[in-house]
């Protein structure tokens, strides 16, 4: 089996749409995937509760816990690696997950490591995206799935898809919109990915 790992840090929207287009899709009939587990770094992360009702195992690890971010990230990669059985493949998927990885972290998942990103990369990389998309006056706005590099936000484009930035915009309307069509495309581009690993 090849294991999806998701982490999250909130509303785990993202992560429920992957959960649903996995079961609808039989990702475990046609690609011999699962989603194996979600883990997040905040305990009140609303989409652990969606991923407990679907029968997902679920796992906290608080990063105030630890001194450095080195160290939060060992503890992460032995929690994602304890998952899997030896010889099985483990696609690690960022949906929401609110932290900086170590290079370390990045190379011991290289190829494997999946992000969305909620703008048209390579602009806007970093946070306050919408915002920074209006202010520019830019037309379109979207969101990236991408492999994750040492580099925040960059890293080659796996799946990406544009909506208009409408006049009178506020950062909350585009998000709302972008969002929507990334519940498209990052089940598309975890998709694609599981046929490569
Ligand atoms: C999504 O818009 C995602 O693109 C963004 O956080 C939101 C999480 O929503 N990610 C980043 O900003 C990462 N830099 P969700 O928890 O409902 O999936």
């Amino acid at each position: 089996m090849k294991n999806i790992i998701i982490l999250i840090s909130g509303g785990g929207s993202n992560m429920a749409a992957i959960v649903e287009t996995a079961r609808r899709d039989d990702w475990a009939g046609r690609y011999g995937a699962r989603v194996a587990a979600v883990l997040s770094n905040k305990a009140e992360a609303k989409g652990l509760v969606f991923a407990r009702s679907k029968g997902i195992t679920t796992d906290v690890l608080d990063h105030k816990g630890f001194a450095t971010r080195e160290a939060f990230d060992e503890a992460l990669a032995t929690r994602i690696d304890g998952v899997a059985q030896p010889g099985e493949a483990t696609l690690v998927v960022l949906a929401g997950f609110m932290r900086i990885l170590t290079p370390v972290f990045v190379s011991r998942y290289a190829g494997r490591l999946v992000n969305i990103h909620p703008s048209l990369l390579p602009a806007f990389p970093g946070l306050h995206t919408h915002q920074r998309a209006i202010d520019a006056g830019c037309k379109f706005a979207g969101a990236t799935v991408h492999l994750v590099t040492a580099e925040l936000d960059h890293g080659p484009i796996l799946a990406q898809a544009v909506v208009p930035v409408l006049p009178g915009d506020t950062a909350d309307a585009l998000a709302a919109r972008v969002l929507t069509q990334e519940h498209l495309i990052y089940p598309r581009g975890i998709a694609d990915l599981l046929q490569k690993v």
